[in-house]
C-alpha cells in the first residue's frame, strides 16, 4: 500500500474511535517549540516559526472538519515583545502574511476570525490586516477562530476588574451583582465559551499567562510534540484521550453517572 494511503487509513482509524457527540466544543493550543524544533535542525529560530504556520493550518483545517466550534490559538504573548526585536518583528511580518494568505480559506470555508489580547501593541499594519479579516469573516458561522496576539491573562483579568470597579462607582451595576458569571462576561473572552481542551506542545508543565480564568475545568493535554511537527494525527489523539475523561466539576463519580443518566 503506498506510504500516503497507509497515512490515510491511519487517520480514519482515529477519526473511528472519536465520538462525534462527545466533541469538545472548544479546544485552545499553546502553540510552543518553534524554537526547539529550529534548533534541532539547525536553523534559525524564525525558520520555526514558519514552519509552525503549517501546524496552524492543518490544526484548522482538521478542526473545521470536525466540527470543532470554536478553536483559540495562542499565537503571541503579552511577554513575548520581550523576545529580541528581530525575533518580534519576524513574528508581525508572519502573522500578516498568514492573514493575507489565509483571508480566502477562512471565508471559503465559513470560519470567523477573532482576535483577543492587548491590539493596540500590535504594528499598525497588522492591526489594521487583523481588523479587515475579522470584518470580511464575520458571517462564517461554521467555526470561529480565535487568535491570542499580544494577550496575557492577568492583563485581562486586571483590565476586567478596573472596569468592573468603573460600572461600580458609576452605578450602573451593584455589587451583589459581581458574580464569577458576570465576572466572565467582562473579560475579551466573553463571547466564547471556556475551553473544554487545552494542548499545549513541546512539554512544558505551565500556563504562561493563558486564559487563567477560562481554564478553571478544562482539561488538559500535554505533549512532548514540537509545534511545527504536531498533526492533526495528534489532535485526534488528544481529542480520544478527552473523550476518556470523566469531567466531575466537583461533584462525585456517582453523581455525574446519575446526570448522565437523566439526559
Ligand atoms: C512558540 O515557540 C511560538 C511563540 C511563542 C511565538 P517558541 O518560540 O516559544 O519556541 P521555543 O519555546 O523557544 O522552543
Ligand atoms: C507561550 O510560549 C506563548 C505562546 C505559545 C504564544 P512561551 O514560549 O512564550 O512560554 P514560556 O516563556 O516558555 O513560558
Ligand atoms: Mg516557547
Amino acid at each position: 500500500m503506498p506510504e500516503s494511503d497507509k497515512n490515510k487509513t491511519k487517520m480514519d482509524n482515529f477519526k473511528n474511535r472519536i465520538d462525534p457527540a462527545k466533541l469538545p466544543r472548544h479546544i485552545a493550543i499553546i502553540m510552543d517549540g518553534n524554537g526547539r524544533w529550529a534548533k534541532k535542525k539547525f536553523l534559525t529560530r524564525i525558520k520555526g516559526h514558519e514552519k509552525g504556520i503549517d501546524a496552524v493550518r492543518d490544526v484548522v483545517e482538521a478542526c473545521r472538519e470536525m466540527g470543532i466550534a470554536y478553536l483559540t490559538l495562542y499565537a503571541f504573548s503579552v511577554e513575548n515583545w520581550r523576545r529580541p526585536a528581530s525575533e518580534v518583528n519576524a513574528l508581525m511580518r508572519l502573522l500578516k502574511n498568514y492573514l493575507l494568505k489565509e483571508r480566502g480559506n477562512l471565508l471559503e470555508n465559513e470560519i470567523c476570525l477573532k482576535a483577543i489580547g492587548d491590539l493596540d501593541r500590535l504594528p499598525e499594519d497588522v492591526r489594521e490586516t487583523l481588523f479587515q479579516v475579522i470584518e470580511d469573516t464575520e458571517g462564517g458561522d461554521k467555526m470561529t477562530l480565535i487568535l491570542a496576539l499580544s494577550y496575557g491573562a492577568r492583563w485581562e483579568i486586571v483590565k476586567a476588574a478596573l472596569r468592573i470597579a468603573n460600572d461600580l462607582k458609576k452605578g450602573a451595576i451593584r455589587e451583589e451583582d459581581v458574580t464569577p458569571e458576570m465576572f466572565s462576561a467582562y473579560l475579551t473572552t466573553s463571547p466564547f465559551p471556556d475551553p473544554d481542551l487545552l494542548i499545549r506542545t513541546s512539554g512544558e508543565l505551565r500556563l504562561s499567562n493563558f486564559l487563567l480564568w477560562q481554564l478553571a475545568y478544562t482539561e488538559l493535554y500535554i505533549t512532548p510534540t514540537l509545534w511545527p511537527d504536531f498533526t492533526r494525527k495528534e489532535l485526534m489523539q488528544a481529542i480520544e484521550d478527552y473523550q476518556k475523561r470523566e469531567r466531575r466539576f466537583g461533584m462525585t463519580s456517582d453523581q455525574i453517572s446519575e446526570l448522565h443518566a437523566k439526559y
